[in-house]
């Protein structure tokens, strides 16, 4: 074992959305609810939804090869594989597993983890841990889910809410006081009937009984968790920040949880942070769990909104109940994961940019200014691989 810690920081992120769009109009044909209640309190316009031959595996592995690609880091070179998802293929083999086998990563470890949509800080953070110690060189930490598959379409308290995506970074070691900084984990399983798929498991096995009772499918109080977020997020990112003895101002991005723009709002309000440093792309992809922060992060640094050097602090929260957080410096440096120098906080350049993605930007007042330019928008990488 080295006799310090090293530093271990993202040298490559990537990103996939399925194709199939689901609008809030599309919406308002199938439950009672109309696209002014959805923005309104949630801040969603779309989502993304899961072709039905794809599972998250898929939406996982597309975001792998491109965050590898990304970091000139191949298949085989990696030592662990580690997936975030609510929504594995199956219950085993986990869904990190195959993600590893349709890489070719052959020296590489995989497993999942269960973390609600806290579920990539979770991963980054155990991802992060392999590297200080000295114990992998190379780490692939991936979120992806594939929540549409457990929607009860009847049900407008959920079904307007959640979209299909997959994230992905490649941690290695990186100079000191670069990468993660600091991290924070939470749970309070004494919340966990707030948030459940009830079914399916060792307590409630599948039977046409669940079945017919639609206990496969989320069930979710959300005025309690819409309570608990906004108390947990701004607290967490606190406590990140405090970690590391670095200042609410020094942060350059915000990246939280895609969940409700009224609770991004308030954990931005909690730090006091203006909103044009907070990255917000729910309106796009709705909640897509355990990738929504990995995929907002990727849209971040395509749109130049992270620099070199920048304090990048990224919070969720979950079922479980979990919460967490995680500081990362940005490298110092033009390289892996940083677009060139004249696309950063360069106006013109985001205008021209091919995603034309939101963060700081996709403010509320934006969005009335300009309803048009966000339907528009593309999301940044191609079609799914192997489906
Ligand atoms: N369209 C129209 N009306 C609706 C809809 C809808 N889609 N959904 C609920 N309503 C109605 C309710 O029935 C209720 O009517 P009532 O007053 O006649 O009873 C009214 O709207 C208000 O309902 P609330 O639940 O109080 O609405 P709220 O403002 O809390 O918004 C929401 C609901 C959007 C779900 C919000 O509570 C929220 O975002 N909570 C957090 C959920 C979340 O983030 N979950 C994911 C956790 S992450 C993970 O691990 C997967």
């Amino acid at each position: 074992m080295p006799e310090t810690l090293r530093y271990a920081g993202i040298v490559g992120v990537g990103a996939y959305a399925p194709q199939r769009v689901l609008t809030n109009e599309d919406l308002e044909r199938m439950v009672e609810t109309s696209n002014e209640w959805i923005l309104e309190r949630t801040g969603i316009r779309e989502r993304r939804i899961a072709a039905p031959e794809q599972a998250s595996s898929d939406l996982a592995l597309a975001a792998a090869r491109e965050a590898l690609a990304q970091a000139g880091v191949a298949p085989e070179e990696l030592d662990l594989v580690i997936v975030a998802t609510n929504s594995p293929d199956m219950f085993f083999p986990a869904t990190a597993c195959l993600v590893q086998d349709a890489l070719g990563a052959r020296r590489a470890g995989a497993f999942d983890v269960s973390a609600g949509c806290t579920g990539f800080i979770y991963a980054l953070s155990i991802g992060s841990q392999f590297i200080m110690t000295g114990a992998a060189e190379k780490v692939l930490v991936a979120g992806a889910d594939s929540l549409s598959k457990m929607v009860n379409w009847e049900d407008r308290g959920t079904c307007i809410l959640f979209g299909d995506a997959a994230g992905a970074v490649v941690l290695e070691p990186v100079p000191e006081g670069y990468g993660v900084l600091s991290f924070c984990l939470r749970a309070d399983g004494s919340g966990g009937p707030l948030l459940t798929l009830p079914a399916g498991g060792s307590r409630l096995p599948a039977s046409h009984e669940t079945v017919d009772r639609k206990l496969h499918t989320i069930h979710m109080q959300g005025r309690e968790i819409f309570k608990f977020a906004v108390r947990v997020m701004g607290e967490v990112a606190l406590e990140v920040l405090r970690k590391a003895g670095v200042g609410p101002e020094r942060v350059g991005c915000l990246i939280p949880h895609q969940a409700n723009l009224r609770i991004i709002e308030a954990a931005a309000k909690r730090l006091g942070l203006g909103m044009d440093r907070v990255f917000v792309n729910l309106d796009r992809y709705g909640n897509t769990s355990a990738a929504s922060i990995p995929v907002a992060l990727k849209e971040a640094l395509d749109g130049g909104y992270i620099r070199p050097g920048d304090y990048v602090v990224m919070v969720a929260f979950g079922t479980g109940l979990t919460w967490g957080g995680a500081l990362v410096r940005w490298l110092p440096e033009e390289r892996r994961g940083i677009l060139p120098t004249d696309r950063r906080r360069n106006p013109e350049s985001f205008s021209k940019a091919k995603f034309p993605v939101g963060g700081r930007g996709i403010l509320p007042t934006d969005r009335r200014r300009n309803p048009e330019s966000f339907s528009k928008a593309k999301f940044p990488v191609g079609e799914v691989c192997g489906c």
